[in-house]
């Protein structure tokens, strides 16, 4: 056997044909600890089409997975579901050397795809709702604008009940355990949520939306295969429901205590925050950007319903590592949260106006007033700091009650 790289049949006539990475640590900011994949799609049908391809340096292990079940020159058609570059990098050398009849993606993936590509070959576009003979299968195409890119869509398959989601209901894991019944249930919900967090958050408006449209659809699926981690083939109402969960932003009773420290004066005050959050019945988390990354706190904020923002001021501006963690979080636009302030500082102390800002920005309620403590927080300070956490604790009852 000279290929080492096998396709991995997913359904009668469909198979897996994508690429594992194995060593991928960032994904534009999203650490990925566990690697990903690429998924792409080779359906088996009288005229046999490729869904999706893969991130460009990949391009030889997908077409060994092709080959090893069909020469990939028998390749009539290619779907775009997705045009981000971690799905059609590979397109161009892919479209060179199998010359597929057709190219198909959505109306704004056309434009996308041209924009990336500059190519001279004609892409076709497809609205939503199209649908697409192969022969003896079909294909119908829904857009998801925004989920997460304006050229997203899903493609349905009914012969086989399956539906290929893109990034939606995807997850960042190099695995070779393509299917979701093969991989520890831990690890699914770890890496969905965090996926759903550091991508798909800031459009969760659309996405109940998007399951109300499928739902409505009466589409009668069994297996879900998205563009990134395992294939969904046992538990679909498990993650669809997740998904109904994360896009509602349903809270538990639960605060984030985000903060940066220099001489430990901020920490002090983050952990006597922390203390009296616990005392009045909150689930904690104390994070300290010096030492965690922006994705786990995000992970973190995905269930949280308050949030206390902490810093110091260093030269008349918040700690550089609060400067990411909030430019990322206002970009994931979290909503409905309550918040609090917190800091050191040494002569200006302009650090909580910063870390208000921030509130404001994200549209958090801000609770009780922002402690800034000289230097080092005294006893009492800290009490201060602790009555805080209290008080932020309550009022999130409150909220969770009302
Ligand atoms: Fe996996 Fe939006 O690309």
């Amino acid at each position: 056997m000279k290929n080492i790289f096998r396709a991995v049949k997913i359904s009668d006539r469909v198979y897996w044909v994508g690429a594992i990475d194995w060593t991928i640590r960032d994904f534009h900011g999203y650490t990925t600890r566990r690697g990903s994949s690429y998924n792409a799609y080779l359906v088996l049908a009288d005229k046999i089409t490729l869904i999706d391809t893969v991130k460009a340096p990949f391009y030889e292990e997908m077409m060994s997975r092709i080959a090893s079940v069909v020469d990939p020159r028998k390749i009539r058609h290619v779907i775009s579901n997705h045009s981000e570059m971690d799905h059609s990098g590979c397109l161009p050398a892919v479209m060179d050397f199998i010359s597929p009849e057709k190219v198909f993606t959505s109306i704004m993936g056309m434009k996308a795809l041209q924009e990336h590509f500059h190519m001279s070959r004609e892409i076709i576009p497809l609205k939503d709702g199209d649908s697409l003979s192969l022969g003896n299968l079909n294909l119908s195409f829904m857009e998801t604008r925004m989920l997460h890119w304006p050229d997203s869509m899903f493609t349905y398959l009914p012969e086989e009940k399956l539906l290929f989601s893109q990034d939606a209901f995807g997850m960042h894991l190099a695995s070779l355990e393509r299917f979701d019944d093969e991989v520890d249930p831990d690890i699914l919900d770890f890496e969905a949520a965090t996926y759903y967090a550091n991508i798909i958050l800031p459009y969760s408006p659309l996405v109940g939306k998007l399951l109300d449209r499928v739902e409505a659809a009466g589409l009668n699926i069994n297996i879900i295969a998205p563009d990134h981690g395992p294939i969904w083939r046992k538990d679909l109402a498990g993650i669809l429901g997740k998904y109904r969960r994360w896009a509602t932003r349903t809270q538990d009773f639960k605060a984030v205590v985000v903060y940066a420290t220099m001489w430990h004066s901020t920490e002090m005050m983050a952990k006597a925050i922390g203390e009296g959050l616990a005392a009045g019945g909150a689930k904690v988390k104390l994070m300290s950007m010096n030492q965690f990354h922006r994705s786990d706190v995000v992970y973190e904020m995905l269930d949280a319903g308050a949030i206390a923002v902490g810093s110091p001021t260093l030269n008349n501006h918040i700690l550089p590592q609060m400067a990411d963690i909030l430019t990322y979080l206002k970009g994931l636009k979290p909503t409905n949260l309550l918040g609090a302030v917190f800091g050191s500082y040494g002569w200006s102390g302009e650090s909580a106006r910063e870390l208000e800002g921030f509130l404001s920005e994200i549209g958090a309620d801000k609770v009780g007033e922002t402690i800034k403590v000289r230097y080092v927080p005294d006893a009492d300070a800290l009490m201060k700091c602790y009555s805080l956490g209290s008080l932020l604790a309550s009022k999130l009852w409150e909220k969770l009650q009302s």
